[in-house]
């Protein structure tokens, strides 16, 4: 019998480390998988999902720029992958295709469990409204912090995101806002920058006082598209976190969709800093 087939499709997709996370994660669990990287030409996306399941594929993750066009071809969703309106996960199974969002519970079980803060009550920064920001909104309110404030260039898509997250966050009793970037600067416990200044090299939108002394301040990406804005956190007195974290724990989610069993995600991520250095 041949081993499963799973794959991250991608354009690009070259970068991507998550085949050697999802090889590491079969190892420590002793599953029997194969996952390589596709690479999907721009309108071929739902082409590319199609084959990959002929050929017997159970499951694939999706990078940008093809989250929405997934969320559109999984006719059964998670909840919070309805709410992101993306998906990063896809499970293929013989009842067609089911899609989640690992990547808000990622980022949550990183700053949880690897960098040891509990959200619950504690006052929380989002910066952006795009397709990152919307990936990561549900499972930070579901984490019950006290406050969670949605701060974006462009007010009015923030505005929109938090009124889609409203129930959820009167559910949770989460206090949810979106206050107009120059008016934001009161010291926050976490500050969260899901914006493309990182990637840009475009400076952080906001006022160091949003940082504190302690305060956690994670960017969604790692590598040296991080840099910036960890220089800036740090230069501030913040403790600065890169996105490496949720990588490896969003794929530990998508693991444990498609296998059933969670990887050790925490020694994964700690291999995985000591190969990059
Ligand atoms: P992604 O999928 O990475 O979230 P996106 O949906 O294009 O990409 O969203 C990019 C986010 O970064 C948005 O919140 C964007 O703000 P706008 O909604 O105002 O465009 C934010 N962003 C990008 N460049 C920025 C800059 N120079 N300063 C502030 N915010 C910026």
């Amino acid at each position: 019998m041949t081993a499963d087939q799973y794959c991250v499709m991608g354009n690009p997709v070259d970068h991507s480390k998550s085949p050697w996370i999802h090889a590491r994660f079969a190892q420590l669990t002793g599953h029997d998988l194969s996952y390589v990287k596709r690479f999907v030409p721009l309108g071929g996306f739902e082409q590319a999902v199609q084959q990959f399941r002929a050929e017997g594929g159970k499951g694939c993750n999706v990078t940008m720029p093809f989250k929405f066009e997934a969320a559109a071809l999984a006719p059964r969703q998670s909840a919070r992958a309805r709410l992101a309106q993306a998906c990063n996960t896809l499970r293929l199974d013989g009842s067609g295709i089911f899609g989640d969002n690992t990547d808000g519970i990622g980022l949550v079980s990183d700053i949880e469990h690897n960098a040891g803060v509990k959200l619950a009550g504690r006052e929380v920064l989002l910066l952006g409204a795009g397709g990152a920001a919307a990936g990561v909104l549900g499972p930070l309110i579901e984490a019950r912090p006290r406050r969670i404030a949605v701060a974006n260039r462009t007010r009015a898509k923030a505005a929109l995101l938090i009124e889609r997250h409203c129930a959820l966050a009167a559910e949770h009793g989460v206090q949810l806002e979106a206050p107009e970037l120059p008016a934001v600067h009161a010291g926050f416990d976490v500050v969260i920058n899901a914006t493309a200044t990182s990637v840009s090299g475009a400076a952080v939108p906001v006022a160091p006082s949003v940082l504190k002394r302690g305060t956690l301040a994670c960017d969604l990406m790692y590598g040296p598209a991080a840099r910036s804005f960890i220089d800036w956190a740090s230069g501030h007195g913040a403790i600065a976190r890169d996105g490496l974290g949720m990588l490896v724990e969003q794929a530990a989610e998508a693991f444990l969709l498609w296998r059933g069993v969670r990887p050790p995600s925490a020694q994964v991520l700690a291999e995985l800093r000591a190969t990059l250095g």
